[in-house]
């Protein structure tokens, strides 16, 4: 039995979820899998009522699950920021995820897919630290300085930063961080996923000629390990990676980010694959709790409409198996997917006239055909 914890979330994502959901429980009936399903409610609702974002009972049930499926949060009624760093970056750092892995391909040749060319990449995005700590400030001349504290499992970190400002001049900031821990842990997972599926060489994203000291320490770890490994590393700078994964997506195959670069880059390539509903991610603790969820946001402007693509979520389900020790089932997923991307039962996303429920139930069907 594996037990599970469901935040569906906001805006798209309860409509996603269910239709995982489906997929979950048709499994269940098929192969003699069974799942403790635990729905919590967190998102912007409560947050609105209650002013709750994630609260220590949330964490206190959440650390005694095998997974979490997660939807989206992000609601217009709320600030941008607040739930996004309270809830889903919180609960990425609260349970040491430290590893964004989003795997992308050109699924069904022909079908609307934007690349021409067939290809699947592994991305691997760090997932704690850079630019996404959190961690910033303001300084105006009514405020002048600013103290700033970071607590990860490897250090802690205090900053003092402070000015004295005239006028009516503003200075704003947000700090980025790479630590040698978070980085070697992070360098071992891809280099560690590299052997095992043979391959000799990863691509290895950065901005190393303009952000020298963070980059410059990812790299040096990065070669490091990789030496030690031997396995080849192609340092690829974020801009031309847009440029290469647009032009020849098909060149790369495991590639290792830096969180926000990764944010981005997966964004793109989600694009390339044909649509950003299609992708998937899992936030990976290889020795705690994992949590699964599709890579796109709440999408409130198609909210309540039933237009959703629901694939991302479907295969974040799958990814979530996978994670769990059923490689079987999770690739039985996958090809469901596959047949009916074939079949032409899509979202407008990718150009067809489905709706979010009639895909699920297709590859519902085709699970129960296979
Ligand atoms: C993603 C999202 C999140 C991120 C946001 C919602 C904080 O864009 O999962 O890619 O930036 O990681
Ligand atoms: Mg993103």
């Amino acid at each position: 039995m594996f037990r599970i914890a469901v935040i569906a979330g906001d805006g798209i994502g309860p409509e996603v979820i269910t239709e995982g959901l489906k997929v979950l429980r048709i499994l269940e009936e098929c192969d003699n899998l069974k799942f403790d399903m635990r729905e919590l409610d967190i998102g912007a609702t409560r947050y609105i009522e209650s002013g709750k974002t994630l609260t220590q009972d949330d964490l206190d049930v959440l650390s005694e699950q095998d997974a979490i499926y997660f939807g989206a949060v992000g609601d217009p009624r709320v600030k941008p920021g607040i739930l996004e760093r309270e809830i889903i970056l919180a609960l990425r750092f609260y349970f040491d995820q430290f590893v964004n892995l989003r795997p992308v391909k050109s699924w069904v040749p022909g079908a609307r897919l934007k690349s021409s060319k067939p290809f699947d990449i592994v991305f691997l995005r760090e997932n704690t630290e850079d630019f996404y700590l959190g961690s910033g400030g303001f300084i105006s001349p009514r405020s002048n300085s600013v103290s700033l504290a970071i607590v990860r499992s490897f250090y802690k970190l205090s900053l003092e930063i402070s000015s004295s400002l005239s006028n009516d001049e503003e200075l704003a900031f947000e700090l980025g961080l790479l630590s040698k821990s978070g980085v070697t842990r992070f360098a071992e997972y891809a280099l560690d996923m590299a052997k095992r599926r043979g391959q000799t060489k990863i691509t290895v994203v950065d901005k190393a000629n303009v952000c020298t000291n963070m980059y410059g320490l990812w790299r040096r770890v990065f070669s490091t390990l990789a030496e030690e490994r031997d396995i080849d590393i192609e340092y690829v700078y974020v801009d031309a990676m847009c440029q290469a994964l647009v032009k020849n997506p098909d060149k790369f195959n495991i590639v290792a980010t830096p969180n926000m670069f990764g944010d981005i880059l997966t964004d793109l390539v989600a694009e390339i694959q044909g649509s950003l509903g299609l992708a998937c991610s899992g936030n990976i603790n290889p020795n705690g709790v994992s949590m699964f969820e599709p890579v796109h946001g709440s999408a409130p402007d198609i909210a309540g409409r039933g237009i959703a693509n629901p694939i991302g979520a479907i295969l974040a389900a799958k990814l979530m198996l996978e994670f769990l020790g059923s490689d079987r089932l999770a690739r039985k997923i996958e090809k469901a997917v596959e047949e009916v991307i074939l079949k032409g039962i899509v979202t407008p996303d990718l150009g067809g006239y489905a709706k979010t429920s009639e895909v699920g139930d297709a590859i519902v069907e085709s699970l129960l055909n296979m």
